[in-house]
C-alpha cells in the first residue's frame, strides 16, 4: 500500500547507474501481473547506457523527418481525437492534460507561448528524462484491446516493484508516436508486435525540478457507482432491529456494528455493547476500532465510554493511523486532549510516516499542535551515530587547517562549528567581544526595529552566557535562551590576518539546544507567531528535530521560513545534506555563499560549479504544500549576489569597499542575512533586500568582531 500510495511519475533521475541483474529481478516479479487466460500478450526490450543513446538518437532523426514533412505518421492515437469525443468529455480530459503539462512548465519556467520550451521538454521523453534505464513494451499486434489491459498490469507492477526498491519509474506513451523508428532501432518484428508504451526507470533525484509533481485524482464516489450496499440509512434500520435482538440475548453483537455505532454517534448502542460484553478494542473493516471510529469523528462521549471501557489507545488501522492520528487531523481538540490524558503514544508514525502532530500541522489545527507538541518526541531525525562521527572527523580538519597565527578574540557563541582550540575568559592574550553567527543575524535584523526580533539558543550558566544574554537585549533582541548547567557558553577564537579572519570554536553549550526548550508553550508560541523564522544550517548539526518542528511550523502559520547553508560540511557530511534536503520542500529563502552553493553541487553530484546554475536548480526543488515558490540568495564576497527564483536568476551589485577599511570580515555573511531579512520584514522587494542585507555586511566589517554602530548606517 505504500507503494502505491508514494508512487509518482519521476521526471529526473539520478546517474547512479542500475543493473542488469536488479531489472531482470524486477521485471520476473512484474510477470506475476495477471493476463486473461494467463496469455501474457506482452513484450519488454530493456536498455541501457550506449544502446539507451542510440534509441534516443533514433528518436531525434525520426522526429527532425516528421517535422520537415510536417506530418505525425501515428499507429494509432495516443489521446482520442476531439472528432471522436463527446464534447463534455473533451472539455474534462483537456482540463486536466493542462494542468499537468502548466505544472511541468512552471517548474521549468516555460510560458505557455513558449513553444521551443515546450518542444524541449516533449523531447525530454525521448531521453528516458534522463533515467540509466529505458524500457519499451510492445503488445502481440494480433490482440484486441483487452491485451493492452493486461500489459497495463505488468506496467503497474514494474512500477509498485521499483518504488520499493528505492527506484522511480515514468510512464512514456510518447513513444507510442514513434512505433515506426522505434521497430527499426530494436530490430522488432512490425508484423507480430505493436509498440504501446515506453518506462523510464532509474534512482530519483528529490532535488531535481521534476522529480514527482503532485497529481490529483477524482473522490471514489465520483468514477464508481456501489450498487447493494446497505447504506447508513438503511444500517439504522439494521441497528433496530438488531438492537431489539441484542437485548433479549447478552451476546451477538457484531463488531461492524459497535464500530459503526462509535463512528455514527450512536452513544446508547456503544454503551449498550459495552455493557454485553463486547471486545472493545475488536476491529473491524482496515483494522479500525470502535475508540479510533469514534476519536475520528469527535464523538466525546463515547470516546469517554470505550476509555473508562479500557479501549486500547494505540491499535492503529491497515494505514498504521491510531485514534490519535485522526482526532488530530480532523481537529478534534478535546478527543486529542482525552486521548493523551489516557497515555495515548503521541510518536507513532503511520505508514506516511506521519505523527499525529504531524497530521495536525497539515490542516492548520494550532492548538492542537501546541498541546501535541508537548509529547511528541522529534528525536529519530537525528543523524546516525557513524555519520555523525564522521561529521566530526571532517569538522575538525577543517577547524585545524582554519588556525593562522595573529591576533585572537574570544566570543561566546551559541550555534557555530566545531571546537578545535581552548580559549579561557580573562585570558591575557586575548580581547573579550560579543557575538556569534545566529545572534549577529538577529542583532543585524533588528538594528531598525528594536524587540522585533527574537533570537532561541543555548547557552552555560557562566559569565560569557550571561553576557550574551545581556547584549542581545541591550540590542532590542529577546532571546529566549536555554541554560545548560554542566556545559560552558560556546567560545570562538578568531584569528585575523589581513582583515580575513578563521574562527577555531569550542562548541560546548551551542552543541545541547534541545527540542523541548522550543516546544516550551511561550517558546512554541513566538515560533508561531512569528512573520519569518530564520534557522542556521549549523543548527542542523545540533538539534534537526527543532528545525523540523520551525520549518513545519511555518508551513502552519504562513510564516516565511528562512535556512542558511552556513558551512561546507553541512552540505559534504551525508547525514546532514539529507537532513537539509528533507527541509528544502519547506525553505522560503535559502542563503549561503558561493563557496557552499559550489560545494552542495559536488556533494549533489551536478556536473556544473556555476553559482547560477546551482541556484537555479535548488530554485527548483518542490515546495511543501502550498508554499509559494523559494528563493535562493547566493553571496559572493564582492561579486554581486546571485538570487534565483522559479529557474531564473538576477544578479544584485554589492558596493565595493575600499580594502584599507576593512577591519574584520568576520560576520560578513551573517550580517547580510541580518539586513536582508529586516528590508524583508518590512515587505521590500528583492533588490532593496540585498541593499539592505549588503549595507549591514559592509558596515560590520568596518568593525572588529560582530558589532554595529549604535545608529543604524542604512534603511532598509
Ligand atoms: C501508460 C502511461 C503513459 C504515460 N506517458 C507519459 C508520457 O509520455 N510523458 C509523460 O511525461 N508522462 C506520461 N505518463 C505519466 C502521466 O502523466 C501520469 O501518470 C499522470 O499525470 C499521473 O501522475 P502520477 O503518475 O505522478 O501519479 C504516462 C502514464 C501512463 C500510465
Amino acid at each position: 500500500m505504500q507503494a502505491v500510495r508514494s508512487r509518482r511519475t519521476c521526471r529526473a533521475f539520478q546517474r547512479r547507474p542500475v543493473t542488469q541483474e536488479t531489472v531482470e529481478e524486477l521485471l520476473s516479479l512484474a510477470s506475476r501481473a495477471p493476463s486473461g487466460g494467463n496469455t501474457q500478450p506482452w513484450h519488454v526490450y530493456v536498455v541501457a547506457g550506449m544502446q539507451l543513446e542510440a534509441l534516443t538518437d533514433a528518436a531525434f532523426v525520426h522526429l527532425r523527418g516528421m517535422g520537415k514533412q510536417n506530418s505525425i505518421e501515428l499507429e494509432y492515437n495516443v489521446y482520442p481525437r476531439k472528432a471522436d469525443m463527446p464534447p463534455d468529455l473533451h472539455k474534462v480530459y483537456m482540463s486536466r492534460r493542462i494542468q499537468l503539462a502548466e505544472s511541468m512548465w512552471r517548474l521549468r519556467g516555460i510560458t505557455r507561448e513558449d513553444a521551443a520550451g515546450r518542444y524541449r521538454m516533449l523531447l525530454d521523453n525521448y531521453r528516458f528524462w534522463g533515467a540509466p534505464v529505458g524500457m519499451i513494451i510492445t503488445v502481440d499486434r494480433c490482440c484486441d484491446r483487452n491485451a493492452w489491459g493486461h500489459a497495463g498490469l505488468l506496467l503497474q507492477s514494474i512500477a509498485l516493484l521499483a518504488v520499493e526498491r528505492g527506484l522511480a519509474t515514468a510512464m512514456l506513451e510518447a513513444w507510442g508516436n514513434l512505433g515506426s523508428c522505434v521497430y527499426d532501432a530494436l530490430n522488432i518484428s512490425m508484423d507480430r508486435e505493436v509498440v504501446w508504451c515506453g518506462v523510464a526507470l532509474g534512482y530519483p533525484d528529490h532535488s531535481g525540478d521534476l522529480s514527482g509533481i503532485p497529481t490529483d485524482r477524482l473522490d471514489v464516489h465520483d468514477f464508481c457507482r456501489f450498487q447493494g450496499f446497505v447504506s447508513r440509512q438503511n444500517f439504522k434500520v439494521v441497528i433496530m432491529q438488531k438492537k431489539k435482538g441484542r437485548h433479549a440475548a447478552h451476546f451477538g453483537v457484531r463488531v461492524v456494528d459497535f464500530v459503526l455505532d462509535a463512528r455514527y454517534g450512536e452513544e446508547e448502542a456503544v454503551q449498550d455493547a459495552i455493557a454485553a460484553g463486547v471486545q472493545v478494542n475488536a476491529r473491524s473493516h482496515g483494522g479500525s476500532t470502535a475508540l479510533f471510529m469514534a476519536s475520528a469523528n469527535g464523538n466525546v462521549g463515547i470516546v469517554r465510554k470505550l476509555l473508562d471501557a479500557r479501549a486500547s489507545t494505540d491499535l492503529a488501522n491497515d494505514a498504521g493511523n491510531c485514534p490519535l492520528h485522526w482526532a488530530s487531523l480532523n481537529g478534534h481538540v478535546e478527543v486529542v486532549k482525552m486521548l493523551i490524558a489516557a497515555r495515548a503514544n503521541a510518536n507513532l508514525k503511520n505508514d506516511f510516516q506521519k505523527r499525529p502532530f504531524d497530521e495536525a500541522l497539515s490542516r492548520s489545527h494550532s492548538e492542537i499542535c501546541e498541546t501535541l507538541a508537548a509529547v511528541t518526541s522529534f528525536e529519530d531525525d537525528i543523524p546516525a551515530d557513524a555519520e555523525a562521527a564522521e561529521a566530526m572527523d571532517l569538522i575538525d580538519s577543517a577547524a585545524m587547517h582554519a588556525v593562522v597565527p595573529a591576533k585572537a578574540t574570544a566570543q561566546p557563541c551559541c550555534s557555530t562549528a566545531k571546537h578545535a582550540a581552548d580559549v579561557q575568559e580573562g585570558s591575557q592574550e586575548v580581547t573579550s567581544e560579543k557575538g556569534s553567527m545566529a545572534q549577529s543575524q538577529a542583532v543585524a535584523a533588528c538594528q531598525h526595529e528594536p524587540g522585533a526580533t527574537g533570537y532561541m539558543g543555548c547557552v552555560g550558566a557562566d559569565g560569557f552566557g550571561e553576557r550574551l544574554a545581556r547584549e542581545c537585549e541591550a540590542a532590542g533582541v529577546t532571546t529566549r535562551l536555554l541554560v545548560d548547567r554542566e556545559a560552558a557558553t560556546g567560545t570562538c577564537a578568531v584569528t585575523i590576518l589581513d582583515g580575513e579572519r578563521s574562527l577555531t570554536t569550542r562548541l560546548g553549550a551551542a552543541n545541547m539546544y534541545k527540542l523541548d526548550h522550543a516546544k516550551q508553550p511561550e517558546n512554541f508560541t513566538l515560533l508561531r507567531s512569528a512573520k519569518i523564522i530564520y534557522s542556521a544550517g549549523f543548527f542542523i548539526t545540533v538539534s534537526p528535530e527543532s528545525i523540523d518542528l520551525a520549518s513545519r511550523v511555518a508551513e502552519m502559520s504562513g510564516a516565511i521560513y528562512c535556512l542558511n547553508l552556513s558551512a561546507t560540511f553541512v552540505v559534504q557530511v551525508p547525514a546532514y545534506r539529507a537532513m537539509l534536503e528533507k527541509t528544502l520542500p519547506y525553505c522560503d529563502f535559502l542563503f549561503g555563499n558561493e563557496t557552499e552553493a559550489r560545494a552542495y553541487a559536488e556533494a549533489a553530484g551536478w556536473d556544473s560549479s556555476d553559482i547560477g546554475f546551482i541556484a537555479t536548480r535548488l530554485s527548483l526543488v518542490p515546495m511543501a504544500g502550498k508554499k509559494p515558490h523559494r528563493k535562493i540568495v547566493i553571496t559572493q564576497g564582492a561579486e554581486p549576489i546571485v538570487v534565483a527564483e522559479r529557474g531564473h536568476v538576477t544578479l544584485y551589485p554589492v558596493p565595493q569597499l575600499p580594502s584599507e577599511r576593512i577591519v574584520d570580515t568576520n560576520g560578513a555573511g551573517d550580517a547580510f542575512v541580518g539586513g536582508f531579512l529586516a528590508a524583508l520584514l518590512r515587505g521590500r522587494k528583492l533588490a532593496d533586500c540585498c541593499q539592505a542585507g549588503s549595507c549591514a555586511a559592509v558596515t560590520v566589517i568596518q568593525h572588529s568582531g560582530c558589532t554595529f554602530p549604535r545608529e543604524p548606517s542604512c534603511t532598509p
